[in-house]
């Protein structure tokens, strides 16, 4: 996967900017607040199919204007593709491929795959089980469609749910509870399913990244948690899935009723990393954890490329002044072969890099 252009225009302070990107190591360079992180921000727009910066649409249009607009054109091993998204505040985003309207967003996800790295991602490990759910659900959004579909159904089931937990008659929704739960469950077993397939992906390439950047001295173990059943090796049969979560959806209801939401689901569900045979979480060391940050970045867009036969593109904002020299090397000496886009606000050498642009004031400098 290579990005070749990206258009920008009135978004955030981006007024009007065209980027041509080529092969190997791009650089964003420029002062702070100039503009670096909206080109990702704008570019990861179409692999994840929204800001990663905010929810709310209207705040990356500029300012001063009611609309924006970006576009992409990119080229996989098939074909040339341009990408596009108007924002208008006053309207819902439009998104397109080729000049035609995308209106589900299962199918623009996953035509342009990139994998993100911010310095956020650095605590991924001792961050909330949320953004590791998160990151999940990324990446597999992006190999995906029917997880897609999926997680957009059992969020709207869920909501409705959590309505009814809260409703003063709740206790009296006995056949609506159990009409949710039929419905629920299945999807829940999908979606688990899923997630400890992705999770066994990770294992094992996280173990090998691990074996690389320690001389084999530390070992690492993913495994894919869920509240529906301890035993992980069972998470793998939906069918058994699907009759675990239905149990939980309909025996727990009188404790969820006083809970007012639910307390089972994928939405409860993480990622368990170890380190040497101990919770990572708990016991690592700051560099530990930075190192499995780096090995998950790593695998993500190996298992990309395993799934679609080519690397996604890797847009890195910011790391390398996050990381010690020894670990940056090891991460940049493992993306070789792939296109990467890298900010920096402190990058003085700009020799080593393949095409170096500068931005100011929003703009690009030529
Ligand atoms: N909707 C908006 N309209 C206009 N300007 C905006 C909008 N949203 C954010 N900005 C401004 O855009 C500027 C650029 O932000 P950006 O995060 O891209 O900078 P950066 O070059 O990555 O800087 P740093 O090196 O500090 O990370 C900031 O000054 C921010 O206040
Ligand atoms: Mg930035």
């Amino acid at each position: 996967m290579k990005l070749l252009e990206c258009g920008i225009k009135n978004f955030r302070n981006v007024f009007d900017a065209n980027i041509c990107f080529t092969d190997g190591v791009n650089l964003i360079k420029g002062n702070n607040a100039q503009g670096k992180t909206t080109v990702l921000e704008a570019v990861y727009i179409f692999a994840r199919g929204r800001s990663f910066r905010t929810n709310k649409e209207a705040e990356i249009i500029n300012f001063e204007s009611g609309t924006a607009d970006i576009e992409i054109l990119y080229e996989d091993r098939q074909s040339k593709n341009k990408m596009s998204a108007h924002y208008d505040k006053e309207e819902k985003r439009k998104l397109y491929k080729n000049g035609i309207q995308i209106n589900r967003i299962s199918e623009f996800i996953g035509n342009f795959r990139a994998v993100l790295f911010t310095p956020d991602h650095l605590s991924l490990i001792k961050s909330s089980a949320s953004d590791r759910r998160l990151f999940l659900d990324i990446a597999l959004s992006q190999i995906d469609p029917k997880y897609i579909i999926y997680s957009k159904k059992y969020n709207l089931l869920l909501a409705e749910r959590n309505a009814l937990l809260k409703d003063r008659y709740a206790e009296e929704n006995t056949v609506l509870f159990e009409t949710l739960a039929e419905q629920m469950a299945p999807v829940a077993a999908a979606i688990t399913r899923m997630r400890k397939e992705y999770c066994g992906r990770l294992k094992k390439y996280v173990s090998e990244y691990f074996v690389q950047m320690t001389a084999g001295i530390e070992e690492a173990a993913v495994e894919y948690e869920s509240c529906a059943a301890d035993d992980t090796s069972l998470l793998l049969d939906e069918k058994l899935v699907t009759d675990l979560y239905y149990k939980k959806f309909t025996e727990n209801t009188a404790r969820e009723i006083n809970f007012k939401g639910s307390l089972y689901g994928p939405q409860k569900d993480d990622i368990d990393i170890k380190l040497n045979g101990y919770s990572s979480r708990k016991y690592c060391s700051q560099g530990q954890q930075r190192s499995l940050a780096i090995a998950l970045k790593l695998a993500e867009g190996d298992i990309s490329a395993d799934i679609s036969g080519e690397y996604p593109v890797y847009l890195l904002d910011d790391i390398s002044g996050e990381l010690d020299s020894k670990r940056n090397a090891f991460f940049m000496s493992q993306l070789k072969q792939r296109q990467i886009i890298i900010t920096s606000c402190n990058i003085k050498n700009t020799k080593k890099f393949d095409n170096v642009i500068t931005m100011k004031n929003g703009g690009v400098v030529v």
